[in-house]
């Protein structure tokens, strides 16, 4: 589609500066993908609003990254405009039970401010890596809590660039599915949680921390767990029980920690990732006749 306007134009008016040369692999956890041909990280949500705006206006499909902490990103070349989201990081605010935060807090700082303040609900989220905006969008979730128990306000900038808040209650969310959607870009958050004893919060955490040291890749580039579970079931049970743990297509593993992760042991490319994806599902259809469905962002 031809663009109205460069791209180079649209950073200027928006007082924005645009970077190149860079590769998806710096901008996800699991550290693979392609060329990207302009990275844009804008650190206020007027700023991003106006660029979003106007890119689209001008008939280009922007890509909006938090944390890359739950995306696969192939060989690429990306040529849409990718936008960091990360320096959107006011808060976190308080207000009473009330914390407020911006897309781009890392979740990691959110749950140790809410915990520092006595603040309890957010424990389960120990460990999820990524920020306040993507792990919203994907009600990311961990030992028997989901994003959806806490979050009570979302602000969204909608297709137009306009800023919307939207009042959610946890019925609006489903397993890893929020009801926003690839137009809206989530760019704060409002968490309602309860008082609670500080130290007994902490202990919490602690304990989830060691759990997932114990049953997760730790340290190990992944992008988090590859499939959602089926219902009833854990992908990385199934995944095991069928002796796929270690399997690999390049530098692509899957983990031999937990089933449901693949690692990149330093040399994977995007195309080993991926297919060491479809290799898994295919193995664990025919093995034990369960579809497994991916619960990270592909980018192909
Ligand atoms: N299991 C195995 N082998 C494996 C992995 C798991 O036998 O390789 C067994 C475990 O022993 C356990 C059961 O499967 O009996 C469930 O395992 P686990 O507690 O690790 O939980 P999970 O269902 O595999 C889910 C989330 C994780 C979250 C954990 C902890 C999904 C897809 N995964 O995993 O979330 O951290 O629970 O609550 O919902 C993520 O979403 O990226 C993620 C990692």
């Amino acid at each position: 589609m031809a663009r109205e306007e460069t791209v180079e134009a649209i950073a200027d008016r928006c007082d924005l500066a645009i970077e190149k040369h860079h590769s998806m692999a710096e901008f996800t956890s699991i550290g693979v993908g392609g060329e990207v041909k302009s990275v844009f990280r804008p650190d206020s949500i007027d700023s991003l609003g106006r660029l979003l705006k106007d890119l689209r206006k001008a008939g280009y499909r922007p890509r909006v990254i938090g944390g890359g902490a739950n995306l696969v990103a192939g060989p690429g070349p990306f040529l849409d405009p990718i936008i960091l989201t990360r320096g959107i990081r006011h808060g976190p605010l308080f207000e009473q039970e009330r914390v407020r935060a911006g897309c781009g807090v890392a979740l990691k700082r959110l749950v140790r401010a809410c915990v520092a303040q006595g603040l309890g609900g957010l424990e389960f989220a120990e460990g999820i890596p990524g920020t306040v905006g993507g792990t919203v969008f994907m009600n990311a979730g961990s030992y028997g809590g989901q994003m959806s128990d806490v979050v009570r306000e979302v602000s969204v900038l909608d297709e137009s660039g306009t800023c919307r808040r939207r009042i959610v209650a946890a019925q609006d969310f489903a397993y890893r599915q929020s009801p926003f959607t690839r137009d809206d870009v989530i760019v704060e958050a409002v968490f309602e949680l309860q008082r609670a004893d500080a130290r007994r919060l902490e202990e919490q955490v602690k304990k989830n921390a060691q759990r997932r040291i114990q049953s997760q890749p730790p340290g190990e580039r992944s992008a988090g767990c590859i499939f959602k579970n089926p219902p009833g079931d854990s992908a990385g049970r199934l995944v095991d029980a069928l002796g796929l743990k270690g399997i690999s297509v390049g530098g692509a593993s899957v983990s031999k920690a937990h089933g449901n992760f693949i690692v990149n042991r330093g040399d994977a490319t995007p195309s080993d990732v991926l297919a060491l994806i479809d290799l898994v599902k295919s193995k664990v259809r025919e093995g034990s006749g369960v579809v497994l469905e991916e619960e990270v962002d592909i980018w192909r």
